[in-house]
C-alpha cells in the first residue's frame, strides 16, 4: 500500500482504491469533489461484519462516493486492553467492501495518523465520556473523538455513518459535531443482530461456542427490559439484571437506563423514551449492547 490509490487483486469484486496516506486520501476525495460528487465516510477499525456493511449500504444510498476508513486507533485502547490482539483482516475487509461497491478505503498506519507518537492535543468527551463505557475504559472516548475529528478533517465528508450498537459513542460524536460546528451530517444505522439476537461485533470472534451461547444474556436482558418498560424503571432494572442470573461465565459490568437526550441516568418515575445500556465480560471479552424502550 502506498500514498497512491492502488487496486487489490480480487477477480470477483471491483476492488476499492486502497490509500495509506493523508495526502493520498485528500487527493483522491478532492478528485471526486471536482466532479461534483458527494462523499460519505464510514469510520471503522476493520474486522468488518454485516453491521459495518449495513453502514456502507446506507452510505451508498445517501452519497455518490463511499470512503471507509480502517484504522485500529491506539488512542482509544487503555493499558491491558485488546489493542495488540484486535483482529486485523484487511484482505477480507477489502474483498467485502469491493463487493459493496466502495470506491475508497483509507487504511493509514499509526505512524501516519500520529507521527509524533502520543498526541498532546485531544478532543475531550466531557462528563458523559467518563460514564458507563468511559468508567470502565478511562480515556476511551477522548481517543475516539480525537480520531473521529481527525478523520472528519482529513476526508471532509458530507455524511458520516455510525452504528447504533455503540450508543454512547454515537451520542458523543453527535455532540462533538454540534459543539465544534463540524460541517458533516451524522447518520445512525440500527444495530445488526445475529438470528438469535446477539449484536454483531468484531469482538464476537473472540468467543468460543460456550461463550457465544452465554453472550446472549445481553440481548435477553434488553428484551426483558422492553417487556417490563410499562411498569417503570425499577422493574426494568430488576428484569434486565435477571437475564444474567441464569448464566455462569458472564460478569455484568453495567446496566443503566439513560435519557436519550442527555445520556444521564433516568430516575424512578420517569416516563417516555429511554435507552437501556448494558455491558458484560464473557471470559476476557467485553461486549456491549443497548435498546430503546418507552417507560410507562
Ligand atoms: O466504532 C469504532 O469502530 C471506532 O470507535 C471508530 C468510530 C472507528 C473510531 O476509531
Amino acid at each position: 500500500m502506498t500514498g497512491e490509490t492502488t487496486s487489490t487483486a480480487d477477480p470477483v469484486a471491483s476492488a476499492p482504491g486502497l490509500v495509506g496516506t493523508i495526502a493520498g486520501i485528500r487527493e483522491a476525495v478532492a478528485a471526486h469533489r471536482r466532479d461534483g460528487r458527494t462523499v460519505a465516510l464510514v469510520p471503522t477499525m476493520g474486522a468488518l461484519h454485516d453491521g459495518h456493511l449495513a453502514l456502507v449500504r446506507r452510505a451508498r444510498e445517501i452519497a455518490d462516493v463511499v470512503v471507509v476508513s480502517i484504522f485500529v486507533n491506539p488512542l482509544q485502547f487503555g493499558a491491558g486492553e485488546d489493542l495488540d490482539r484486535y483482529p486485523r483482516t484487511l484482505e477480507s475487509d477489502l474483498a467485502a467492501l469491493g463487493r459493496d461497491g466502495v470506491e475508497l478505503v483509507f487504511a493509514p498506519t499509526a505512524a501516519e495518523m500520529y507521527p509524533a507518537g502520543e498526541v498532546e492535543t485531544r478532543v475531550t468527551a466531557g462528563h458523559v465520556g467518563t460514564l458507563y463505557e468511559g468508567a470502565s475504559r478511562p480515556g476511551h472516548f477522548d481517543g475516539v473523538l480525537t480520531v473521529v475529528s481527525k478523520l472528519f478533517h482529513i476526508v471532509q465528508p458530507d455524511h458520516a455513518l455510525f452504528g447504533q450498537k455503540d450508543a454512547q459513542q454515537v451520542f458523543l460524536v453527535q455532540r462533538m459535531v454540534r459543539d465544534l460546528d463540524l460541517p458533516v451530517r451524522v447518520e445512525v444505522v440500527p444495530t445488526v443482530r445475529e438470528p438469535d439476537g446477539l449484536a454483531m461485533s468484531s469482538r464476537n470472534r473472540y468467543l468460543d461456542a460456550e461463550q457465544r451461547r452465554i453472550a446472549l444474556a445481553l440481548s435477553e436482558s434488553l428484551a426483558a427490559a422492553e417487556s417490563a418498560a410499562a411498569d417503570g424503571l425499577d422493574e426494568v432494572l430488576a428484569e434486565a439484571a435477571g437475564a444474567f442470573g441464569d448464566h455462569d461465565g458472564i460478569e455484568l459490568d453495567y446496566l443503566v437506563v439513560v435519557d436519550p437526550e442527555t445520556f444521564l441516568p433516568v430516575v424512578e418515575g420517569a416516563a417516555g423514551p429511554a435507552r437501556v445500556l448494558v455491558a458484560a465480560r464473557v471470559g476476557a471479552t467485553r461486549l456491549i449492547d443497548n435498546g430503546l424502550i418507552t417507560l410507562g
